[in-house]
């Protein structure tokens, strides 16, 4: 009798179970945000018919990149002026109606994950937004897409240029040179080769594999250990997140404190060096094709900047 019983209840919880997933499989989280744009596209446009568009995944396959970038998939309203005031991810892109800066990157050639990195494949909100740790490369949202710009604007870190489309970028790079920075780090895109503390140059374009591996993380206070995070909170207090081992029992294992100095930076101007150290980029990591880069400069003028 017991063992009808549970052999019943296990087909049960097998046929349950296999059914939650087919269910899944039928309506995977993006054709609910695509089934929605389509909604919304009828009514801005008075054509009921196209609210029952056919769903698909949309991706842009850009092989000079060698990028293959789905998020238009559920953000499928990126590039229609008519979804401005739309909640995400149904919003137009900021500066990108009435021939806006992002304009001149049209998304058919340059995708997305140039300059957000990311997942461009994944095809769930936990996959491209969460933080996944298996990722060499974090999405980038707010200010933080900022450190992809200099992968092909590499006349930024020029003194004499101002853009006000990287605000946090441009706030950076003046106090790097007001707190004098390169009197310790070698920084070749500011010309400075100082050797007291580790090179700076290519920071950017670091895996976050290879940063994690190599820094010490058991003093940040965010659970979310990225690059980013203890960019900032070293900037707040550098002697907090590497205080050396002062105390070792054997003096032979004893190291001081870091001699980078607290200058009692606010979370704005902690956040904007974070932004300018990550977008320190290695031109031969990032390998951006010649066609994608402005035309003004090429990689010959680079070494103007190096
Ligand atoms: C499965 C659907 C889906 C996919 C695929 C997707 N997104 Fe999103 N995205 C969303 C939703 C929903 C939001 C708003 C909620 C949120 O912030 O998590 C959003 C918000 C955003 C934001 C604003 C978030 C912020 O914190 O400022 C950015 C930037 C963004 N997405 C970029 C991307 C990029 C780049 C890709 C491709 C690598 C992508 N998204 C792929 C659904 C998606
Ligand atoms: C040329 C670089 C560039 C490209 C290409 C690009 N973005 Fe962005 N994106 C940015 C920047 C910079 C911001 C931050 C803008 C801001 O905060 O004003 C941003 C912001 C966003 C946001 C948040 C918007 C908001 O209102 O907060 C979303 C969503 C987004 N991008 C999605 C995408 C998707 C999807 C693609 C590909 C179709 C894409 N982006 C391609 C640079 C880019
Ligand atoms: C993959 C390379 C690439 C990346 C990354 C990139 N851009 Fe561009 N950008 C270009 C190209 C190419 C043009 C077109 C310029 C031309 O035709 O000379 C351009 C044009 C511009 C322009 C208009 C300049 C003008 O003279 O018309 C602005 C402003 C700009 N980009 C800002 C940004 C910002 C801000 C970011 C980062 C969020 C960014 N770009 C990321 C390649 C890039
Ligand atoms: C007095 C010398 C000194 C000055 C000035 C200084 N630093 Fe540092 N910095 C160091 C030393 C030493 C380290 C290595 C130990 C540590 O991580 O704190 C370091 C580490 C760093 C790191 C982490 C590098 C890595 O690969 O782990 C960054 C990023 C950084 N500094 C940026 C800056 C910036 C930006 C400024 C200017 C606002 C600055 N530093 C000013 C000495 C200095």
């Amino acid at each position: 009798m017991f063992r009808h019983f549970f052999f019943a209840f296990t087909s049960v919880a097998v046929f349950v179970q296999v059914g939650i997933f087919a269910y899944r499989d039928a309506n995977p989280e993006w054709k609910n945000y695509q089934k929605v744009y389509y909604q919304k596209l009828a009514e801005k446009l008075g054509d009921p018919a196209l609210a029952h568009s056919s769903l698909s995944v949309k991706q842009v396959w850009d092989k000079d990149l060698n990028r293959i970038d789905r998020c238009t998939t559920c953000h499928a309203g990126i590039d229609n002026p008519k979804f401005e005031n739309e909640p995400q991810p149904y919003k137009s892109h900021p500066s990108f109606a009435k021939s806006g800066y992002i304009s001149k990157h049209p998304f058919e050639k340059f995708g997305c994950t140039v300059c957000h990195e990311g997942d461009g494949q994944a095809l769930t909100v936990e996959k491209t937004h969460g933080v996944v740790h298996h990722l060499d490369r974090q999405l980038l949202t707010g200010p933080y897409v900022q450190t992809a710009c200099t992968k092909c604007h590499y006349e930024l870190y020029s003194p004499d240029v101002y853009w006000p489309e990287t605000k946090e970028l441009m706030q950076g790079k003046q106090l790097v040179s007001e707190l004098g920075c390169g009197a310790c780090h070698a920084i070749k895109q500011l010309g400075t080769n100082a050797t007291l503390a580790p090179e700076l140059s290519s920071m950017g374009s670091k895996t976050e594999l290879a940063f994690y591996l190599v820094h010490d993380f058991s003093r940040v206070e965010s659970k979310d250990h990225l690059t980013r995070v203890w960019e900032y909170e070293h900037f707040k207090d550098p002697k907090k997140i590497v205080p050396g081992t002062p105390d070792a029992p054997n003096p032979k294992d004893r190291t001081p404190p870091t001699i980078m100095p607290n200058w009692g930076l606010s979370d704005d101007e902690a956040r904007a060096l974070t932004v300018f150290v990550m977008s320190l980029r290695d031109s031969k990591v990032e390998r951006i094709p010649r066609g994608y880069l402005p035309k003004l400069i090429s990689h010959e003028d680079y070494s103007q900047y190096r």
